[in-house]
Order: structure tokens, then sequence, then C-alpha cells
């Protein structure tokens, strides 16, 4: 740090942990808009040293001459550096590095969704002890100041529901699928290609890294701890051409969302394909567009919308982080908001409601054999676990080879539904595993 107390600082020195990615895009918003950042700071705001393993690759984009090491504890140690920029991700050397850190009472900045979903009570309460500040603000929806909205502008907000697609891979992929008929593998990759995609791929797919965000997102919005494990999490990998295209017959899109609802002191938290009326404004973002719908009581509806993942837009999140502790800085503050926005004496444990108490309606698609009598055996344990037919589609026919063959529920218990579909999946009418997908008709009005 380059000022006394009370002076106002001229220059702000930062390093940056891992330049992969995002780093770069830091890099690159830093430099293109360094007039712009000076002009609202009043000082500036340097990128004193940059650590990555390997510091020979080619990142496109030029970098003074000894900024960059190969050591973070380079980045970590320097006693000029203030604000320690964390772009490694996953759970392990990440910590360390956040740790550290904070421990030698620097500022921190992350993206590290997986990190800060598993430990966030540590780092943040680290944070806190230090008297150092913690922005995360590219850890959900990437561009999209979600995360400042619910500390800040929707502070005076109980949060009723919240609705988000916040994993551009996934949306990335339903939409290229429902748009251009893609096949899954193939769009996957091109959206390893552009940047989108976890280090590990089976995140963004299976719904985790969604979970991750959500997790993040409820913390903020209750003021509690919650993690992965509290998150019923289903991904998009059983969601076939077909689902999609039955979807649309229907009047539905499919997205993958997280889902928060505050009901009767509990707190829903699920992540799952779910298939949404098209003419819903969520229906309607598609590739690595991200959206979080959320409902206030006092605000009421509110959509946020922006790119969720990519070099850039996640730049722009982490530079506006940085920007945020400078200007604490310039002021001789820190701390003036706590992570969560909560106080430490009013975080506190939330109840969450079981999956399995869940009563909405389901979209079911069966593989069965085409012959008389298939249909009413399928209906008949439907009613008997007291789940109601609202339509049935049944497509092609070919007697005695199988077709697919929908059903729409009216609100059936996801326990009950459950109980039905094993039991269903046994028959011998019956190919192929069963699909069913859960239907949300009413995103975002009042509970
Ligand atoms: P990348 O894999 O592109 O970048 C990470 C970089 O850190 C790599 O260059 C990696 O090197 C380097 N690294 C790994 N270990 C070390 C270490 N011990 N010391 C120094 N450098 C190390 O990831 P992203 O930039 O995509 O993501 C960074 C973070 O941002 C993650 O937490 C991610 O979840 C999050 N994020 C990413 C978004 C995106 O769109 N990409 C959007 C929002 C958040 P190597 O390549 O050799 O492993
Ligand atoms: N893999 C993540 C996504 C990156 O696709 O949304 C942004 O967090």
């Amino acid at each position: 740090m380059t000022s006394d107390k009370g002076k106002k600082l001229k220059r702000i020195n930062a390093g940056l942990i891992g330049f992969g990615t995002v780093g770069t895009g830091v890099v690159k918003v830093l430099r293109e808009n360094a007039g712009v950042i000076k002009d609202k700071l009043g000082c500036e705001l340097v990128l004193k040293k940059i650590a990555d393993r390997d510091t020979a690759r080619d990142r496109g984009v030029k970098v003074d001459e000894g900024v960059l090491t190969a050591d973070a504890m380079d980045v970590i140690n320097d006693p000029e550096i203030s604000i320690v920029i964390e772009l490694v991700g996953g759970t392990g050397i990440a910590k360390t590095f956040i740790m550290e850190a904070l421990e030698r009472g620097k500022h921190v900045v992350t993206a590290n969704k997986a990190l800060l979903s598993t430990h966030g009570k540590e780092i943040f309460r680290k944070a806190s002890e230090k008297g150092v500040d913690i922005y995360f603000e590219a850890s959900v929806a990437g561009g999209i100041p979600v995360i400042k909205a619910l500390r800040e502008g929707l502070a005076a907000n109980r949060i009723e529901s919240l609705y988000g697609i916040i994993n551009g891979t996934a949306n990335y992929i339903l939409s290229k699928m429902t748009n251009d008929g893609g096949k899954f593998e193939d769009v996957l990759r091109r959206a390893q290609e552009k940047g989108y995609a976890e280090t590990d791929p089976s995140y963004d797919v299976d719904g985790i890294d969604t979970a991750h965000k959500l997790a993040i997102l409820i913390n903020l919005c209750y003021g509690t701890y919650i993690g992965l494990g509290d998150i019923f999490t289903e991904g998009i990998r059983d969601i076939s051409q077909l689902d999609i295209k039955f979807a649309r017959e229907f009047g539905y899109r499919i997205k993958l969302l997280a889902i928060a609802k505050s009901i009767d002191g509990r707190v829903e938290a699920r992540v799952h394909p779910t298939m949404i009326p098209a003419a819903h404004p969520l229906a309607m973002v598609d590739g690595a567009y991200n959206a979080v719908h959320l409902r206030g009581d006092a605000v009421g509806p509110v959509m946020f919308y922006g790119l969720g993942a990519g070099m850039m837009p996640t730049a722009s999140a982490v530079v506006a982080d940085l920007m945020d502790i400078c200007r604490n800085l310039n002021k001789d503050i820190s701390n003036r908001l706590s992570p969560l926005s909560y106080t430490d004496e009013a975080v506190r444990e939330i109840k969450i409601r079981d999956i399995n108490s869940l009563e909405i309606p389901y979209y079911i698609r069966f593989l069965a054999v085409d012959k008389p009598g298939a249909l009413s055996k399928i209906s008949g344990v439907l009613g008997n676990h007291n789940i109601s037919i609202s339509s049935v589609i049944q497509k092609d026919r070919k007697i005695g080879g199988a077709v697919p063959l929908v059903i729409l529920t009216h609100n059936a218990q996801e326990r009950s539904l459950r109980d039905a579909i094993a039991e269903i999946q046994k028959m011998d009418i019956i190919h192929d595993k069963i699909v069913y997908v859960r239907i949300e008709e009413n995103l975002g009005a009042a509970n």
C-alpha cells in the first residue's frame, strides 16, 4: 500500500493469482478501461504481480517485465499489494491462497463459487476477524451484479422467491439443442472452446455449479450458511431432443433452474431441469446468458439479465469488486458491508424443505410398448398413487413396438411421483429409463 492513513491513495496495488480465462480478462479490462477506472476512483489501480503455474504461455495480452511469477506466494507476501485476486478455482490450493492473503491483512476478490459455497463460513469469518473485505461478485451469474443487488439494493426486502438460470454452459447446451437441434456432446465441446465450462464440465452439466451458486444466493438472501449438500440437485444429462420437442408442443421451454422459495418458515432449495411457460421472460434467456428472477416482499418481482460466463463479462464483475475495495481504501474504511450483508450475530441456520414434499405438476416420458391396455396400466399406477393426469400424447404408432408416451400431471407430490415411477419402471411394457421433468407454472408469483 502506498498511502498513509487518512491520506488519499494515489496508487493501489493488486496482485492476481490465476492467469487463465478470467484472469486474462481482468488484465484486459484494467488496461482497456484504465481511463474510466481512474476517473471513477481518483487513484491508480495497478496490477503489480500476476502468478500462474505457467508463465511462458501466450495469453494474448502483453504483461510488463517483472510482473509475472510462478509462485503465488510472491503475490501474497508482497507488502505493497493490498488486494489479492484469486482466479485459480477449486476448493484446494485456492483456499490456502485466500486464507493466507486474509491472514496477512489483504483484501480479497474471488470468483470461486465452489470454494465459497463449501468454505464460505470459515473464509468470511477470517475476513471479518482481520477487518478486511472479501468481494465475490463474479462467483454468481458472471457479469450480472446480482450479489451487489442482494447485499445492497434489495437489502430492505425479505426474499420470497428466486429463480435463476445461473450456469452459462448448461443454458448454452439447452438453447443450442432447442434452437438448432444440436447434439449434447457437440454443443458441450463448443461451450468449452468458448471458455464457459468449468475445468470439469460435469460440474456444469450435472447441476453442481448451479447448486454452488444457489447456495451463495440463499446465504445472501437469508443470512445463513448452506452448501451443496443442502440443495436437491439434478443435471441435464437425461434431457433429450424428444423432451425439448414435447415441451415446445405443450407451450414450455426446458431450463436448468436454481430455485429458492421461502414458504412457512422453510426454504425450498433445488436445482433441476424445469419446464417453464414459453412466454415467461426466463424462457427467452438463451446461450451463455444468465438471468435471476427475484421476488422481494417490498419491491415485488425484479429480474437481472446478462452474460453469465466468459472472459470479459466475468472480468467486468471482478474489476468492479476491485474498484469497490479501492473506494473503501480511499476512505480508510473496510468491512462497511459484511460478506452476507447480515451482521455476524444475525447469521443463523435455516430449515430446508424436503424435496419429497414438493407439490407441483410433472412431465413424464415413457418409452412404452404400443399395445391396447398399456396406457391404462400406467394410468392405473399413477391413480393408485393419487396422481391425476392432465394431458397425454402418443405420437407414433408401432403396434407391438415401443413408442414415446408423454403424460402431464396435475399437482402431484414428489414422493408419490417417485414411488409410482419406480413401480411403472418395472413393468414389461416399459423400455428405457422413464424421464420426468418438474413444471413451474407461476414463476415469481406471490406465494
Ligand atoms: P482457468 O482454468 O482458465 O484459469 C485458472 C488459472 O489458474 C490457470 O491458468 C491455471 O493454470 C492457474 N493455476 C492453477 N493452479 C495454480 C497455482 N497453484 N498457482 C498459480 N496458478 C494456478 O479458469 P477460469 O479463469 O475459467 O476460472 C477462474 C475462476 O473463476 C474459477 O473459480 C471459476 O469457477 C470462476 N469463474 C469462471 C467463469 C468463466 O466464465 N470462465 C465465470 C465465473 C466464474 P493451469 O492452466 O496450468 O491449470
Ligand atoms: N462454468 C460456469 C458457467 C462459469 O458455465 O456458468 C461461470 O460461473
